[in-house]
């Protein structure tokens, strides 16, 4: 398959980091290829201009889109699955990536008359600091799979799934790192069995 990688974290290093290079040692094994928009190294833009909010507001499908959206969307189109590798930060995607959905989802593109094509598979992998339990009792792993899987993805893929890998906190040391190794043998089971 190829895939396409959508990866947001600010820092090399981070256990977010090591995640996205176990899931690719994952893809590496079962013979995908994979291209990756790594979005802070990328310096993406992701703030709406004005013209680019009249555009999606008014639905002005036939007005041109920016280069750099044309070429994100390229590798969504060119791919047969999406994967997003992103830290929790409040209870979402950091702005970084939920900006590259305002600018990238675009009408004409991903809804109106949708020129995206209908992926094989949509893989959401998210870091926690929280665990999966509190995650879980305040409503907000509910909330953050609704809104990945049931509104961004929807019937943009055939297959979706969310992983959490949660109690990576730097608040908590031990427990972070006696996380680790466990999250990123999923992180590469997740890549080898795409
Ligand atoms: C600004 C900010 C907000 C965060 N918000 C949450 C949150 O709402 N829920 C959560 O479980 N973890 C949260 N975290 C923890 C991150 O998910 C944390 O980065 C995670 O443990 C992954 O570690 P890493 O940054 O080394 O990749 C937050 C971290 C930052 C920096």
């Amino acid at each position: 398959m190829n895939v396409f990688i959508v990866y947001a974290h600010p820092s090399d290093g981070s256990f977010t980091w090591n995640v996205k290079e176990s899931f690719i040692k994952g893809l590496e094994a079962a013979g995908h290829s994979y291209v990756v928009s790594d979005l802070y190294k990328m310096g993406f833009r992701t703030d709406m201009s004005e013209a680019e909010y009249q555009r999606e507001a008014n639905y002005r499908e036939h007005l041109p889109i920016e280069d750099d959206v044309a070429a994100e969307q390229e590798k969504i189109n060119s791919g047969d699955a999406i994967v997003f590798i992103y830290p929790v930060f409040w209870t979402e995607a950091p702005a970084k990536l939920v900006g590259w959905f305002d600018r990238v989802w675009t009408c004409g593109f991903a809804h109106g008359s949708r020129s995206m094509k209908q992926l094989e598979k949509g893989l959401v992998i998210c870091i926690a600091g929280h665990s999966l339990e509190r995650l879980k009792e305040y409503g907000h792993y509910e909330s953050m799979r609704t809104v990945m899987l049931g509104d961004r993805l929807f019937d943009r893929v055939k297959e979706k799934e969310f992983i959490v890998l949660d109690s990576t906190s730097q608040f908590n040391m031990e427990e972070r790192m006696a996380n680790w190794d466990r999250h990123l043998r999923t992180a590469f089971e997740a890549g080898r069995t795409l």
